[in-house]
């Protein structure tokens, strides 16, 4: 079994057609044509997606992949058009809405990997291939590959399987010009991440790129290099030989497997929802991974519409502004004991700040979050 444990209701939003809900962003098409990406703060394991929603996480996905965009934007051009709410949306999809070229998207999900672990290391041990690429002896779960290796998977339905196919099963699908395309964009594209990871102290152990087709031109989509679609580790706690501390849904995978939870993986019945130290704990690696990815202060996307478009009263502000009561830094000097796990402190107070000003505030706070993140990461 697997699907949406509660699928949720599509907005209504005047001027938007509702498209589709995906795991985790929902899919409105404008007037023009133009696809419109909301992501939530859903969150899928297991192919479930959990009826406890990571708050923030939208954002963080969305201000990533809109930092990696341009990162990336002088090797591939990507689909995002515009960071503007249309008309007519709710306040609260800013910094979560992209607006984006609607591609013809290529049925393939492709990964690259640099690093063996899940299911590479899996195929691995039972056949030295990963994708059906032969692969040297004695690799062990974390082992760095000779050369990074595209492993193209078949994009499932909402609670199906990807499954890892091989290159030649690729080419017979799109063709065998298609395939080295998109193999060759797919492994350029990691390198450059990879090396800008690697010099803020993170490893790209692999990760998933989702391209489309604009009048024959290959466009990167989706979202780019994000926890959800990546797998990055800590360089300095790297250890081949053993499963890697990441900025992803690790907690999340340990207490869904865990008795505690109650849940069995293989059953008939869906999983449960979340306690709160789990989505405390969820949220605070999506945010550190934001936090030790793009430098502070990075982001400049607004409109790109061209050099007409004004600034969005948000801009620059990538994650939330406020931080709580509790907070130590607000409570007069005396330190009152936060909930369990890191990162509940920095509430969500999107669309509470406007214009100018505002860039070097969001520095300030998220500076003074960084701080509070690691002070309450001390004190549990
Ligand atoms: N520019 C684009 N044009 C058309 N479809 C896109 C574009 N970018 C992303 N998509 C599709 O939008 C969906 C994003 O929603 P998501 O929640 O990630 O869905 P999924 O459950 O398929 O992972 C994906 O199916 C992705 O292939
Ligand atoms: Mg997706």
């Amino acid at each position: 079994m697997s699907g949406f444990v509660e699928k949720p209701e599509p907005l209504q939003v005047p001027g938007l057609t509702h498209l589709h809900t995906g795991k985790v962003r929902d899919l409105y098409q404008n007037a023009d044509g133009e696809l419109i990406m909301v992501a939530s703060d859903r969150i899928s394991v297991y192919d479930w997606v959990l009826p406890t929603e990571i708050p923030d996480k939208g954002r963080v996905l969305t201000q990533l992949s809109l930092w990696w965009f341009d990162q990336l934007a002088d090797l591939v051009p990507n689909h995002v058009l515009s960071t503007e709410l249309p008309p007519g949306a709710p306040a609260d999809w800013a910094g979560r809405t992209l607006v984006c070229t609607s591609l013809d998207m290529a049925p393939v999900e492709c990964v690259a990997r640099g690093y063996l672990t899940g299911s590479g290391l899996a195929e691995y041990r039972e056949s030295r291939t990963v994708c059906g690429l032969a692969l040297p002896e004695g690799l062990v779960d974390g082992s760095e590959l000779p050369a990074p290796i595209f492993t193209p998977a078949t994009k499932a339905a909402v609670g199906d399987h990807d499954e890892n196919v091989s290159y030649e099963e690729v080419a017979r699908q799109v063709g065998a010009e298609t395939a080295a395309r998109l193999r060759r964009a797919t492994l350029d594209i990691y390198a450059r991440a990879r090396d800008i990871a690697r010099g803020r102290g993170i490893l790209l152990a692999d990760t998933k790129f989702e391209f489309g087709f604009k009048d024959g031109e290959l466009v990167l989509a989706d979202e780019v290099l994000t926890p959800d679609s990546s797998r990055f580790w800590p360089a300095d706690l790297w250890e081949p030989g053993r499963a890697q501390p990441s900025f992803d849904k690790q907690f999340v995978r340990d207490h869904l497997t865990s008795p505690a939870s109650g849940w069995d993986r293989h059953g008939e019945l869906p999983p449960p929802g979340l306690p709160q130290d789990v989505v405390d704990a969820t949220r605070a690696k999506y945010i550190e991974a934001y936090e030790r990815l793009p430098p502070a202060g990075a982001f400049s996307l607004s409109g790109r519409r061209g050099s007409n478009s004004r600034p969005q009263p948000w801009q620059g502000c990538a994650l939330p502004t406020e931080l709580r009561p509790h907070a130590p830094c607000e409570s007069g000097g005396r330190f009152r004991p936060p909930p369990r796990g890191a990162g509940t402190t920095i509430a969500n107070e999107w669309g509470a700040s406007t214009g100018r000003g505002l860039f070097a505030e969001r520095t300030t706070r998220l500076e003074l979050a960084t701080s509070t993140l690691a002070r309450l990461r001390s004190t549990n």
